[in-house]
């Protein structure tokens, strides 16, 4: 089985129907599998899901959203699952969309709806009570659980079948909460989640109330974050997560003096997290014009089977990289002129506007393209124009850190016809939450 729709349902016999159909609709080009979790309900929640062509789990008593989704999942036969709200609020393009992203990015193992994301659209917003609190909620779920996560408590969120077996084993609140934590539990897991942005168009009928569930959810929170300190979501030796790899990548730097600034500091401005993901498990991967080798480092950290080779033209950086493990290496080299090894990825962060001319950044394009493995992947992350006071401290950043060079900015727009030029079908994110300044994220394969 292909994708498996998992649906916890508490007593909802008059939203089912119309919903199922409008899911099956939505999917009739998949191969589907509809779980209707029926959380001990008192109407007739299961017999309706049962007509409307759903298999019903039964939980005898009503455990709670959480308890739901965890027995829904493991109990989903599916390659993929994707774990929604009954409401069935998120529009349904989300879903083939999501399916095409895993099927494209075999390094991502989970993508997580956002209403907040970069490209998501409220066509229909939420009660102003619940928009209020849950933003409360973000923001306290953000100081704890990371600043680049822009929605904690979506019910729309598609694993790949180990993942998902994994992260409900490490998933115990049962209320409104759930969310928030399979997303945490996930990322801490080691496993690689991606936020994605969905159109919302809030249906209604929600029999949640927004104070009582605030104050719940209040000390879920505290509840999780004692979990998290305990190490309850902690990632296994073979699978480390962004943030332990992160802490042993700073830890590499330690006592170096300002290459060891430098690295603190580039994990709080590049959003390193929502590149790695995007980069394959094993094969060559070349970080070109690595700097002191931060990125370089936290990649072969992350996974034994990469053979990371990082080129910087500036030899007082080269010189004070550390080594690292036996499959890194950061050496001298200028990238306009080096003869690369073919490669199953290739790395341009914050890089190609310090290119001497538009002329190179296209020819060192055009060259990264034959040297990329079939099904190999380009990874640039270039600074974007808006919100313009980040775009603003961006530039003055490079201002001050390379002073006297010339910059060469391009902006998304440019950038896509360049990259199709060059032969490339790429995918943008902006990113700019968690970090100060504004990013564009391109991830492209050959056309
Ligand atoms: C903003 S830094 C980014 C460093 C690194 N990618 C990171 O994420 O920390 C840009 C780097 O590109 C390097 N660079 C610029 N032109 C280059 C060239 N022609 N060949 C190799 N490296 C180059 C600079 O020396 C500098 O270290």
């Amino acid at each position: 089985m292909r994708l498996s729709i998992v649906i916890p349902a508490y007593n909802e016999e008059l939203r089912l129907p119309g919903m199922l159909e409008r899911l099956r609709a939505a999917t009739k080009a998949e191969e589907v599998d509809m779980l209707v979790v029926d959380d001990g309900s008192t109407d007739r929640t299961g017999a309706i899901a049962q007509a409307a062509g759903a298999r019903v789990l039964r939980l005898e008593r009503n455990g709670g959203r959480g308890a739901a989704v965890r027995a829904g999942m493991a109990a989903a036969p599916g390659e993929l699952i994707l774990e929604m709200d009954a409401d069935g609020s998120v529009d349904f393009e989300a879903i083939g969309r999501f399916v095409a992203h895993l099927d494209r990015h075999p390094g991502v193992d989970a993508l997580s709806g956002s209403r907040n994301a970069d490209g998501s659209v409220i066509a229909v917003p939420q009660p102003f009570l619940r928009v209020f609190l849950g933003n409360g909620f973000l923001y306290a779920a953000r100081a704890f659980f990371g600043w680049d996560v822009t929605d904690f408590t979506l019910g729309f969120k598609m694993f790949r079948r180990e993942a998902a077996l994994d992260v409900v084993r490490h998933q115990f609140d049962s209320g409104y909460l759930a969310e928030a934590e399979l997303l945490v539990a996930a990322r801490g897991r080691g496993w690689r989640v991606v936020e994605m942005p969905v159109r919302w168009v809030e249906y209604g009928g929600s029999r949640i109330r927004p104070l009582r569930e605030s104050w719940r959810s209040f000390w879920a929170l505290l509840a999780m974050i004692r979990r998290a300190a305990r190490g309850g979501y902690d990632a296994p030796a073979e699978r480390p997560s962004f943030a332990g790899a992160a802490r042993r990548t700073k830890a590499l730097y330690r006592g170096l003096g300002w290459p060891a600034l430098f690295a603190r500091i580039r994990f709080i401005t590049a959003p390193y997290d929502r590149l790695e993901p995007y980069v394959p498990l094993s094969g060559l991967v070349i970080d070109l014009g690595c700097g002191y080798g931060t990125f370089s480092h936290l990649l072969a950290l992350m996974a034994p089977g990469r053979r990371v080779l990082g080129l910087d033209l500036d030899a007082a950086k080269i010189a004070r990289a550390p080594l690292g493990g036996k499959n890194i290496v950061n050496r001298l080299g200028d990238i306009r002129t080096e003869a690369l090894e073919p490669a199953a990825c290739i790395l341009l962060i914050h890089v190609l506007h310090h290119l001497d001319s538009f002329v190179a950044q296209e020819r060192l394009l055009t060259s990264c393209r034959e040297k990329l493995n079939d099904g190999g992947t380009l990874v640039i992350c270039e600074v974007n124009c808006v919100p313009r006071w980040k775009y603003g401290l961006g530039w003055l950043a490079d201002r001050v850190l390379y002073p006297g060079d010339p910059i060469f900015y391009r902006f998304p727009a440019e950038m896509h016809e360049l990259l199709a030029r060059c032969g490339f079908q790429s995918e943008t994110r902006l990113v700019h939450e968690g970090t100060p300044f504004s990013h564009a994220v391109y991830v492209c394969t050959k056309a």
